[in-house]
């Protein structure tokens, strides 16, 4: 008898780190209604500012033809960003389709809340798991400091209402610190939402993209800000709900539900980084932090087939050894490449 030795190569590749590839994060509009200084600061995004033209972005059925053949590559997470995911027209439609990917295990989306309030029933019949809300301060002038001046913190509320009331939890509220901006409203935030089923999480004001004007003196430690609101509720920590998990999880110990902390700066977790990102025109990176990703939007609209398309992703993944964040906290660490943005690749 012969024995089959299979040539096949393992369904779910590892990377230079040994790391899966279990998220993907979509970016399915790279325009935003808000201009947030740290992400898409408004001297940058003015008026002149050239965005993707309609052609220009994967439409839907591409998106979800790329998404399940990252399915069979492993990942079993979907998460749509943007820019602002809600501006794009007829989104609950393409939540339809990535819900019924088999393999999908869970379809969220991260939203500035604006346009929640609107769409909140119809993505969840549609089959949206759950949301994440950005939200920085509850105090409207630190809010729109923090929005470029767009918005209010009552209509984000309204939205963060709509999605409970939708059933789409548990909903995660991330809240950018920016020293001396908003850490002194980071208490009221916290407060409001202790008691109720949303998870409010403190995110340290990050280096991302080329434009805004990132100055760490402006990062607050999130054992600072973890000091703070122990002092007032006391916190235990909880146990990471999934491998990789990025946000560091405290409960209140009166039982008022839980908090997360997000350190990219003081405590990089690229070690179980499993994530993904696709822009909006169908560019793959495989790190926030990326200076160049790889065009899978050519092959495609040229017919490649899918089997041609898993192995370009596949090489990618394999060669993959992306760790900036722990790198830029190495000692002497300076680092001027040039970034991708996030309004275009999402949080
Ligand atoms: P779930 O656990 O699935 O709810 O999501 P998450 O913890 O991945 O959180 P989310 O997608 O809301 O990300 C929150 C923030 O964490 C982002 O907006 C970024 O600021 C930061 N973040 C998320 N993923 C990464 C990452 O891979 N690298 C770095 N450096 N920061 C990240
Ligand atoms: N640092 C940290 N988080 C950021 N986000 C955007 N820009 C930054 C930054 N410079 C996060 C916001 C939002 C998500 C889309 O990305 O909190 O929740
Ligand atoms: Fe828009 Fe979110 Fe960027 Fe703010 S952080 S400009 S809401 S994409
Ligand atoms: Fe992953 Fe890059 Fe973030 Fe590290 S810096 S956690 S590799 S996305």
């Amino acid at each position: 008898m012969t024995s089959v030795i299979s040539l096949q190569p393992p369904r779910e590749p590892l990377d230079k780190r040994g790391r899966p590839m279990h998220d993907l994060r979509i970016s399915v509009m790279d325009r935003c209604n808000f201009r947030c200084p740290y992400c898409m600061p408004k001297d940058t995004f003015g008026e002149g500012y050239r965005f993707l033209g309609t052609a220009e972005r994967l439409s839907f059925a591409e998106i979800t033809r790329l998404a399940s053949i990252f399915v069979d590559l492993g990942v079993h997470k979907l998460r749509l960003t943007g820019g602002e995911p809600l501006l794009r027209a007829g989104l609950q439609e393409l939540v339809g389709d990535l819900a019924a990917l088999p393999g999908v295990r869970d379809v969220a989306l991260t939203t500035n809340g604006v346009l929640l309030a609107r769409h909140a029933e119809e993505l969840r019949a549609q089959g949206l798991g759950r949301v994440t809300v950005s939200l920085d301060s509850l105090d409207p002038a630190v809010f729109h400091t923090m929005s470029g001046g767009f918005g209010n913190p009552a209509e984000v509320i309204e939205g963060i209402e709509a999605a409970l009331a939708a059933g789409l939890a548990p909903i995660k509220v991330n809240c950018v610190v920016q020293r001396g901006v908003n850490d002194h409203t980071l208490l009221a935030l916290v407060e409001r939402f202790r008691g109720t089923r949303v998870v409010v999480r403190v995110i340290e004001y990050m280096d991302v993209g080329n434009r805004n004007h990132w100055d760490r003196s402006r990062v607050v430690p999130s054992k600072e800000l973890h000091a703070m609101i122990d002092a007032r509720w006391k916190l235990a920590p909880i146990a990471a709900g999934y491998h990789g998990e990025v946000a560091e999880r405290y409960g209140f110990a009166d039982g008022a539900g839980e908090i997360g902390f997000i350190s990219s700066v003081t405590q990089p977790f690229c070690g179980g980084c499993t994530r993904a990102r696709l822009s909006s025109e169908g560019v793959l990176y495989t790190c926030l932090f990326a200076t160049q990703g790889l065009d899978l939007r050519t092959p495609l609209r040229a017919g490649a087939d899918d089997a041609a398309i898993e192995a370009l992703i596949r090489g990618a993944w394999l060669g993959r050894n992306d760790r900036y964040s722990e790198a830029r906290a190495e000692p002497n660490a300076e680092d001027t490449r040039r970034k991708i943005e996030m309004y275009y690749i999402g949080g």
